[in-house]
């Protein structure tokens, strides 16, 4: 697809990654409606790419309704879903209402856009849907069980979906960061990682969802090759994964995550 004045919606667009997201697609001319919740940030940044904001919580559900109604109304091309939540923490350490916020912000919110704005989509033979999952899509990490399950549930439904939308003319993709340094909530709980692990950059994360979207790409993984590979592998083998990543020191990035992102939940 090309971009140049599609209309978009971007999820999360306030957030560090989001922010990438929604300079790199107004680069190439696209129309944007931008959502978050702080419209502190949302405002200022519409202003700045000549976007429509709207401020939406996502745990909310009417407001999700509103979302859509809204989109629909602009003729949505695209759909970035992009915003979540951390999501890190024992599970016995969560209160439900934590747990449910999670799934929703994470998972049911993605899944009510793409089920709204599929039929137009489809009917006019012409969409695109993203996804902003996360390697954790791929591969567990200690203290992010709920995380993990959000991320390889989103992608289990957009691989799912793509195949179902593909013969209508509408591309699916996942877009799948390991650590992005700079800004998003892994830069926000700094957590030092071990030498040699590599971070990649927001905008690098902004690439991949164009490519995503131009090339109608599956996967989009933003991370180093090594990564990237042992993500892959601990999808044959979780377990031997897993000790591998204890090993190299897995459990402390995991608490450092935790007590970094406790204000996300
Ligand atoms: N940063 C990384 O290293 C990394 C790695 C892998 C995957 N990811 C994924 O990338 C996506 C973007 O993350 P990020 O790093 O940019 O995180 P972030 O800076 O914390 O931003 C999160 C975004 O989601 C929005 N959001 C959170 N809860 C919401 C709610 N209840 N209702 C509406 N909007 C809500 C936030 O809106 P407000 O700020 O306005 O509240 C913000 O725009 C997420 O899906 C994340 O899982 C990030």
């Amino acid at each position: 697809m090309v971009l140049a004045d599609r209309s978009v919606l971007v999820t999360g667009a306030t957030g560090g990654l989001g922010r990438a997201i929604a300079r790199a697609l107004a680069d190439r001319g696209a129309r944007l409606i931008l959502t978050g919740r702080r419209t502190d940030v949302l405002e200022p940044l519409a202003r700045e790419l000549g976007a429509h904001a709207i401020a939406c919580e996502l745990t909310d559900r009417a407001q999700v309704e509103l979302l859509w109604s809204e989109a629909l109304g602009a003729g949505v091309d695209v759909l970035v879903a992009n915003a979540g939540v951390p999501a890190t923490g024992m599970l016995t350490e969560l209160t439900e209402e934590q747990v449910d916020r999670m799934l929703e912000v994470n998972l049911r919110a993605p899944i009510a856009l793409a089920r709204a704005l599929a039929p137009s989509m489809v009917e006019r033979g012409r969409g695109h849907m993203v996804f902003v999952s996360s390697l954790a899509g791929k591969v567990a990490s200690p203290a992010s069980s709920i995380y993990s399950a959000t991320k390889f549930g989103l992608r289990g439904f957009a691989l799912g979906l793509r195949q179902d939308l593909r013969p209508h003319g509408v591309g699916v993709s996942l877009v799948l960061p390991g650590f992005i340094r700079d800004a998003g909530m892994f830069a926000d709980a700094r957590v030092e990682l071990p030498w040699g692990i590599g971070t990649r950059s927001p905008e690098e994360v902004a690439a991949a969802v164009l490519t995503a979207i131009e090339r109608n790409r599956a996967e989009v993984e933003v991370a180093p090759a090594w990564m990237r590979a042992g993500a892959s592998f601990a999808g044959v083998a979780p377990t031997v994964a897993a000790a591998v990543s204890r090993r190299l020191g897995g459990d402390k990035i995991a608490a450092d995550h935790v007590s970094g992102q406790r204000d996300k939940r």
